[in-house]
């Protein structure tokens, strides 16, 4: 951990200003999953017990640098006083001088929650006047928003040069379970990953090839490296257009002894409906009209007898067709074998990206692994080797 912590910040009686990542799901108005709420809450709790008061700032959504009602982060005010047990009060606007009034007036003991910092088009273009506009709101900043490090944008880069800056303990638990996993990790080292399309992970693979022993590749994505092998997927998701980049990565991987680990039986089904008529075929005898959707019982066994000889498992994506039963049962009869060791202390496992945590959550097993990351993107950019500029800035301090 090369950035500063908490513990090296001076918080009692400052104005700190906290940037979070509460950028959450909402269903028929209210938040219908506070994952991200609840997982800063050592950090704002930690502020308000050191005497400091915390002035929340995060983004929602995608407003384009314009005020848009229906994305304004008033609609997280519950879920956020019901996670931190404390007031929390709200200004309409992240800078200026109601803002700044609302932060100098915050009481001890209460958090303030500033409107999306995306309203304004300083925020992307991670103007410099806007940053010192949001800097006029506290005195010390602190990042705890790994999710949203993967943006160089003023509130998650530009502050960190502007005010004494810390990491939060989520942005610290994030890199340390990172680090655990990839940069300095017990071997075998496995990672899976899943997901529809190879397009979306051609510079993660690239990367992992060189710092993983083995990579167990599922859902669509595996029938794009099937077909480059010259195996007939029927009408299964499929990028033939990435054969060759498919091929490269294999060969790749064979150069630098990491072993890529493709299905060698598939759960093929004639329709993507819940409770489809489906069968178990060999890899390479997908019928011309039916559509792989899942990892096969016998690639799932050898998935988890890899995870008995392994030290680290490192997870993105789910092993087939997962939001439809039954093609959820390779995903989670491996994730839960992964919980299992993880539990009698075998095995470390980190997932994130995505739609992973969803994935691994609907058998249980994502709260029973090591480390489930509350990133998607940046997860991505972190597993491809990419700086993140959030981090770089803490680290530059
Ligand atoms: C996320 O939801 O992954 C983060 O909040 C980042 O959001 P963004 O992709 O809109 O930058
Ligand atoms: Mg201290």
């Amino acid at each position: 951990m090369t950035c500063k912590t908490l513990d090296d910040l001076d918080l009692a009686g400052r104005r700190v200003l906290v940037r979070v990542d509460i950028n959450v799901p909402l269903r028929d108005g209210r938040v219908s999953d506070d994952t991200r709420i609840r997982a800063i809450v050592p950090t704002v709790r930690e502020i308000l017990a050191e005497g400091g008061r915390p002035v929340l700032l995060a983004h929602f959504g995608r407003p384009k640098g314009q005020p848009v009602a229906e994305l304004s982060l008033a609609v997280t005010l519950p879920a956020l006083a019901a996670a931190l047990g404390v007031p929390v009060r709200f200004a309409a606007d992240c800078i200026g001088a109601e803002a700044e009034a609302a932060a100098g007036a915050l009481p001890a003991g209460e958090v303030l929650l500033c409107e999306n910092t995306r309203f304004h088009p300083g925020e992307e273009t991670n103007d410099p006047a806007f940053g010192q506009a949001l800097a006029r709101l506290g005195e010390v900043y602190v990042n705890d928003a790994f999710s949203a490090a993967h943006r160089a944008h003023a509130s998650t880069e530009g502050l960190a040069r502007l005010l004494p800056a810390a990491a939060g303990r989520l942005m610290q638990a994030e890199l340390a379970a990172l680090a655990g996993a990839l940069t300095d990790p017990q071997r075998p080292v496995i990672a899976v990953i899943g997901g529809a399309k190879v397009s979306t992970k051609l510079a993660l693979l690239g990367n992992l090839i060189a710092r993983v022993d083995q990579i167990v590749i599922g859902g669509g994505m595996a029938n794009t490296f099937l077909a480059a092998q010259g195996i007939d997927v029927g009408k299964s998701l499929c990028e033939h257009d990435l054969a060759g980049a498919a091929r490269e990565i294999m060969a790749r991987a064979q150069a630098a002894g990491c072993e890529l680990v493709l299905p060698t039986d598939v759960v093929v089904a004639r329709a993507l409906e819940a409770g489809a008529a489906s069968e178990v075929v060999a890899a390479d005898a997908c019928p011309p009209d039916a559509m792989i959707l899942d990892t096969g019982p016998v690639s799932v066994a050898d998935i988890k007898a890899r995870f008995a000889h392994a030290r680290t498992v490192v997870w993105n994506g789910p092993l087939g067709a997962f939001e439809i039963e039954p093609f959820n049962a390779a995903t989670d009869a491996a994730a839960r074998a992964a919980a299992d060791l993880t539990e009698a202390g075998r095995l470390l496992t980190v997932a994130g990206g995505g739609d992973t945590v969803a994935a691994l959550n609907a058998s249980g097993a994502a709260a029973r692994f090591s480390y489930v990351s509350t990133a998607g993107g940046a997860f991505l950019e972190w597993l491809e080797g990419k700086t993140l500029p959030g981090v770089a800035a803490l680290e530059a301090t």
